[in-house]
């Protein structure tokens, strides 16, 4: 009922023509992927050749940020959501947790990017998580809970169409320890009840929650298969074209 979505956030890594070259290898790979989205998420230098190659096919393409303002104006270094939009995106991946740990990203500026996101039509990726010391105090889900009400605070109803969220506990991004599939849907069911509280049980049920936390072409499958996990949103594994078809090829 809830389409997969397979995202790849390929984060400060490729030049423009390393990134086409991916894209392109990628589009072949899975031209016959229609179990899932699958999106592509190069540097904003790489967006529009990237959306220009991609044209036509089944890979999507997504910023990884946006400006928190709305409209143009004198934001020196920022794009907007719209800019991205017509540069070819479909989504944008919105507080990342590197943005938040290096570049003093909070719930407030989520809160607006994804709203800027959502206004210029765009899907917003936005992501929450938990870091070690989090998680072994027994925090993790009030940490979650709160970036979820801090970080879509004026999200309505008809915004959440256009809202994926993305559980990625810091603990698990780039370090090889995936969460365990067990772990990975308990907090995937807690951030859906969570989303029903806060708007409605139907609501929460399309919303789409991706896993992400060094997923790759081995532990894919049995993430998947968590009733609450509606697809990946990868980092280090959707660099090569290859591994990547392999996670989104899952089934
Ligand atoms: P990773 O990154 O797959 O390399 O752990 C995931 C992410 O940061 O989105």
């Amino acid at each position: 009922m809830r389409r997969p979505i397979i995202a790849g956030n390929w984060k400060m890594y490729k030049t423009l023509g390393d990134s086409v070259a991916t894209a392109v290898a990628l589009k072949s790979l899975v031209a016959n992927a229609n179990h899932c989205e699958v999106i592509v998420a190069p540097v904003f230098t790489a967006l529009k050749s990237v959306a220009d190659r991609l044209e036509g096919s089944n890979v999507k393409v997504a910023a990884q940020d946006c400006a928190a303002e709305k409209n143009e104006g004198a934001f020196t270094g920022e794009v907007a959501a719209f800019m991205l939009r017509d540069a070819g995106c479909s989504h944008v991946i919105v507080g990342h947790s590197e943005r938040r740990q290096y570049y003093a990203e909070t719930d407030t500026s989520v809160n607006r990017k994804a709203q800027a996101a959502v206004t210029a039509g765009l899907n917003a990726i936005v992501c929450v998580g938990e870091d070690l010391t989090q998680r072994e105090e027994g925090i993790a889900e009030n940490v979650v809970r709160g970036q979820i009400t801090g970080g879509l605070r004026e999200l309505t109803g008809s915004d959440l169409d256009r809202i994926i969220v993305a559980y990625e506990p810091v603990w698990a991004i780039g370090t090889g320890h995936t969460a365990t599939p067990e772990q990975a849907q308990e907090m995937h069911a807690f951030i859906r009840r969570v989303f029903a509280e806060r708007h409605s049980e139907s609501a929460a049920d399309k919303l789409r929650i991706l896993y992400g936390g060094s997923v790759k072409p081995d532990n894919i499958a049995e993430l998947m298969k968590q009733p609450d996990i509606d697809g990946a949103l990868v980092g280090g594994a959707s660099l090569n074209a290859d591994s990547f078809a392999q996670i989104i090829n899952y089934k």
